[in-house]
């Protein structure tokens, strides 16, 4: 580490440290930590304390690095099934983009205008329809804090998207969770629980961590009890997997009304999950007030670039959900043949539901000690549930033959074994 010029020794313990977006985020965080450089001694006698609700909250818990894997094990060969992202690597375009766009580097960006135009013409919008940022996360929290304050009221699903309840939780807001009904959204019974302190209601549509969908009719009979005065949050992040293939499903991308907001993202089909773009698109009157809150240069130069190649990229999509499409089959016949219990999907992953917490955490650690990275729902809220990303047909191969050595070894089978629902 480097203090004034010097090159320190000081023993940081890695929750200590923390990385962001840009000196914006940097900056605070940086503050605390020269600080605690200087006055060491201090530490026991530490006055500043968050909030009750960011002392006790629970970060985001990202898919297990295959470094991370890697090192656990000592294996060498290990793939990762855990985050649903793109198996074909990023859209060759958006690498093209990328890379040009970095002798611009030292300029600041225009804050995902460009972009903002692009989605605009692609959806028949105007450009103040229309919002960027880091990732549809980063616009997600960027609705948060532009509507909402804490101890106001979200409503959702049980399990679903995590980060939705790491956010709502970062703000302190109260978030009411309506139960699945057959592993999805229950929209009956979410309209039962909207009430006079309801603020924001969250689908995602398909959902994560269950891949199930709600078509077209069921949503407007919920929109219909929706009042107006409550923003109704659609997150279609795995839109391009479902919309070829579920009859009734539909976007409201495009569908314009006053309390609707949508959110797309560039992490899945387009493969640029790392690079962090997404967007948002609603009524002028939400995104205008969103655009005075959200960081002023967010998305990055090289992010924005990526993300406006990437939507011409049709090719790279139609591989992309060609891919999805033979892995989805060969899944589905592989669980179905050996008894393994699955949630059938509209999305790039399949849920795994478990007898126990204790079957779904040990099914983890026998795909990682045979070098597969699958993903534990406790985030979701599903203890029971373990999230497998469909991959590329060897990958999901190995991850079948994976399955089988575990059936084999397993004295009781009955933890996978259990009839497919
Ligand atoms: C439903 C849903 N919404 C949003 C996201 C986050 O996407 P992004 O990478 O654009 O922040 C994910 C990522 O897994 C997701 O599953």
């Amino acid at each position: 580490m480097q203090a004034n010029g010097e090159f320190l020794e000081f023993p940081v313990h890695e929750n200590s440290l923390i990385s962001g977006n840009g000196a914006e985020v940097l900056a605070p965080a940086f503050a605390g930590l020269f600080d605690l450089l200087n006055r060491r001694k201090a530490s026991s006698t530490m006055k500043i304390t968050p909030p009750g609700y960011i002392a006790s909250l629970e970060a985001y818990k990202p898919g297990k690095p295959i470094s991370d894997v890697i090192a656990e094990y000592g294996l060498t060969d290990v793939i990762k099934l855990a985050s649903n992202e793109n198996p074909l690597g990023p859209s060759p375009k958006a690498i093209e983009a990328a890379k040009a766009s970095l002798s611009d580097l030292h300029h600041y960006p225009n804050g995902g205008k460009t972009l903002r135009e692009a989605i605009a013409r692609k959806y028949g919008l105007s450009i103040n329809e229309t919002i960027a940022g880091s990732g549809s996360e980063g616009v997600m929290n960027t609705v948060m804090r532009t509507f909402l304050e804490a101890g106001d009221e979200v409503l959702t699903s049980e399990a679903t998207f995590s980060g939705f309840y790491v956010l709502a939780n970062a703000m302190g807001l109260k978030t009411i969770t309506v139960p699945t009904r057959d592993h999805g959204y229950d929209l009956t019974s979410m309209a039962d629980r909207i009430t006079e302190n309801t603020r924001l209601i969250y689908l995602a549509n398909p959902n994560n961590p269950t891949g199930t969908v709600f078509g077209r009719s069921a949503f407007e009979a919920f929109y219909k009890q929706v009042p107006k005065d409550v923003i109704l949050l659609c997150d279609e992040a795995y839109y391009d997997y479902a919309v070829r293939d579920v009859p009734d499903y539909f976007t409201m991308v495009d569908d314009i009304r006053p309390n609707v907001l949508t959110l797309r993202t560039f992490s899945k089909s387009h493969g640029l999950a790392g690079i962090r773009i997404g967007f948002g698109t609603g009524p002028k009157e939400l995104i205008l007030p969103m655009l005075k809150v959200k960081l002023p240069f967010e998305p990055s130069t090289t992010a924005q670039a990526a993300g406006i190649a990437a939507l011409d990229d049709e090719d790279f999509l139609s591989r992309t959900i060609e891919t999805n499409q033979i892995g989805k089959e060969y899944f589905r016949r592989a669980f179905s043949s050996l008894g393994i219990s699955f949630v059938d999907t509209a999305a790039n992953f399949f849920l795994l539901p478990f007898p126990s917490a204790d079957d779904a955490t040990a099914f983890v650690s026998e795909m990682e000690r045979r070098g597969i990275i699958v993903r534990p729902c406790d985030g979701s809220g599903l203890p029971t549930g373990v999230r497998i990303s469909i991959g590329t047909k060897e990958e999901n191969q190995r991850a079948i033959e994976a399955i089988k050595a575990i059936l084999r070894t397993t004295a009781n089978h009955s933890s996978l074994s259990t009839s497919t629902t």
